[in-house]
């Protein structure tokens, strides 16, 4: 079903901003569905670097969130609407499902490490069909997101890349 689009003064072509304006909800499930796992991951962490990957993953959380404020917010500002219940989320998200049996720091910074990374591979997929589209605003976005979760995606890895 073709969503109706609300009216707006913005001059991006209507078939570029229903684009992205899907891609746009597609990056919004994703990253609100890693938010969550870097809640899960906080929560549930046990061992002997628990306080640090504790605030760490807490962290992750906090930038996950605001990066979906932005993307939700674009998706608006293009005249759609943001798809952000949990039910769209669950149905929409690309990102395994994370897995509720995890304790150890190692397991958790394993498996939220492969998450980031598949979330800043689909973010970099989405800054070239963005400009291709002709969005050069959420292409900028998607490279400030891209940029930002690279950075995440370091200081969680970081824990595997050494032995001491
Ligand atoms: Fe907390």
């Amino acid at each position: 079903m073709k969503m109706k689009l609300h009216q707006t003064g913005n001059d991006l072509r209507e078939k570029t901003r229903r684009a992205m304006i899907d891609l746009l909800n597609q990056q919004l499930s994703d990253v609100l569905d890693l938010s969550l796992q870097a809640k899960q991951a906080h929560w549930n962490v046990k061992g002997p670097n628990f306080i640090g990957l504790h605030e760490l993953f807490d962290k992750v959380a906090e930038k996950l969130e605001e990066f979906s404020d932005d993307i939700a917010e674009r998706a608006v500002e293009l005249g759609g609407v943001a798809l952000g219940t949990i039910q769209a989320v669950s149905k929409r998200s690309r990102l395994p499902a994370y897995p509720l049996d995890l304790v150890s720091g190692r397991e958790h910074v394993t498996a939220l490490s492969g998450a980031l990374a598949k979330f800043g591979a689909s973010t970099r997929d989405g800054i070239n069909l963005a400009a291709k589209a002709g969005d050069a605003d959420t292409a900028d976005l998607f490279t400030e997101v891209s940029r930002g979760v690279d950075k995440l995606l370091w200081l969680v890895e970081a824990h595997l890349q050494a032995k001491d």
